[in-house]
């Protein structure tokens, strides 16, 4: 028997339980630099697991390490179907990846919670990357139950949806430093009822990396649902940043585009961008000048190390070129001899080919240019031909001239978006991703098509 706690659950989660599509949930990971600027992680609301599942999938887990991917990745999740679906999403991901049963659906019930994020007590403090999809549903159509509870708690300036009390609850939770990822309506960033909320987190957090959505393929509803359209909601996703790297929120409403259109085309329609494929640790797949290897299997690489003062500095690594045929002997000798050094994410069936593979992409055989990921500012250096760049630190933009790729990179109108866009990290720096250098729009000027560029 269902009590009556259960039946207002089914019915908030019947309204507001609109899922998000995959790659509006990795568009916010990388924007949230989630993992490699972030300890743990927690979704809030988590649906059918969404979230958590490209959480995992992005960390490099020791194959059924229930403790660790618990300690990394957790989510709460109050209606008891939702959180059946989580943990089976949660547990067949893990499975995928080589876990045994057991400890799957070990780590997918702890990581999925099933819990109140509102109205039970949360450990305050532990995560510091929040990344949501949070409910919105105005207070007057709560059950009435439920109400009362949520009334009794929820503070005044948050209480009149539930995504402002998500939006409250979420600052108190993070740690001091953490980073808040969203993706949701744009109403309280307008709405005069949410001034007071806004002028709270605005003295903690600035917005970063605002970016319009589109409701019909940012959002689903799960199967069993009711057919229909989603909501007819403006989504936007935005990163909530304790630096002062965004733009600052207050009690007034935070107008959506701030800086003047920039007419143009996005650089994603004119020129490849992509992100540098990670090899794995050195000393396997990358190697230094004595190698003793044969010369026509290594390939010099680029890595951030090798960036100084805006330049890149001759090899001083080699990377081992392979594909789908067996290398010769030497070859597979020092994989054999060093593959023992790989993390479990870096194998492959085939263990010749590196965790990522470049063949036949990389390295390009014209120069094209490097944006470092983590930087002060947004920065293009020139990458000549025939070099592999190597490491998630780097995004590679080619199929333009190089002078035209700099000369796009630092017009201003260019600039300002990118800092809108991009993550503050410490020290003033922040994080490019290969997703917001596709959005960028290129003032038409630097189009090819244009006579005086
Ligand atoms: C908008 S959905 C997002 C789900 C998932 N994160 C995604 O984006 O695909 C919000 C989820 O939060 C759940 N929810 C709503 N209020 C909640 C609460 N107070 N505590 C825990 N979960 C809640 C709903 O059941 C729903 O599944």
């Amino acid at each position: 028997m269902l009590d009556q706690r259960q039946i207002d659950i089914a019915a908030i989660h019947q309204a507001t339980g609109i899922y998000t599509a995959v790659p509006e949930i990795e568009a916010l990971l990388d924007q949230l630099g989630w993992p490699e600027q972030g300890r743990r992680l927690l979704d809030p609301g988590a649906g059918n697991g969404g979230f958590l599942v490209a959480a995992l999938r992005r960390l490099d887990l020791d194959v059924d390490d229930v403790e660790e991917a618990a300690r990394r990745v957790h989510g709460y999740e109050f209606y008891r179907e939702a959180v059946a679906d989580a943990r089976r999403a949660v547990s067949a991901h893990l499975r995928e990846r080589g876990w045994g049963s057991p400890a799957a659906r070990r780590a997918a019930n702890e990581i999925v919670e099933d819990h109140d994020f509102l109205l039970s007590p949360v450990p305050v403090g532990i995560w510091d990357v929040i990344a949501a999809n949070p409910p919105y549903w105005r207070l007057a159509n709560l059950p009435a139950g439920y109400r009362i509870d949520y009334e009794a708690v929820v503070a005044a300036h948050a209480r009149a949806d539930l995504l402002y009390a998500y939006l409250d609850r979420s600052a108190d939770v993070v740690t001091r430093d953490g980073h808040i990822g969203l993706i949701t309506a744009d109403r309280w960033l307008l709405n005069s009822g949410s001034s007071e909320l806004r002028r709270r987190l605005g003295t903690r957090y600035c917005v970063a990396g605002v970016r319009r959505l589109d409701a019909a393929s940012t959002f689903y509803r799960p199967k069993a649902r009711r057919k229909g359209t989603v909501a007819r909601v403006h989504p936007v996703s935005l990163i909530l940043t304790p630096t002062r790297s965004g733009r600052p929120l207050g009690a007034e409403p935070f107008r959506l585009a701030p800086s003047p259109a920039v007419d143009g085309v996005p650089l994603r329609d004119i020129a490849q961008i992509r992100l540098a494929p990670w090899l794995g640790p050195d000393g396997i797949f990358i190697v230094g000048p004595n190698s003793g290897l044969p010369a026509e299997h290594l390939v010099p690489v680029a890595e951030p190390a090798d960036i100084n003062a805006g330049t890149l500095r001759p090899p001083r690594k080699w990377a081992l070129a392979t594909d789908t045929t067996a290398p010769p002997p030497a070859i597979l000798a020092h994989l054999d001899a060093t593959l023992h050094r790989m993390p479990n994410r870096g194998r492959r069936p085939v263990r010749w080919l590196p965790p990522e593979t470049f063949t036949g992409k990389l390295p390009l055989n014209h120069d094209a240019v490097l944006v470092p990921r983590i930087a002060r500012r947004l920065t293009g250096i020139r990458l000549p031909a025939g070099r592999l760049p190597i490491n998630h630190g780097l995004v590679v933009i080619s199929g333009l001239p190089v002078a035209r790729i700099l000369a796009m990179l630092d017009d201003p109108h260019v600039q300002a978006q990118a800092n809108d866009l991009a993550l503050g990290i410490d020290n003033g720096y922040r994080s490019f991703t290969a997703t917001l250098l596709r959005q960028l729009v290129i003032p038409r000027q630097h189009l090819p098509e244009h006579p005086a560029s």
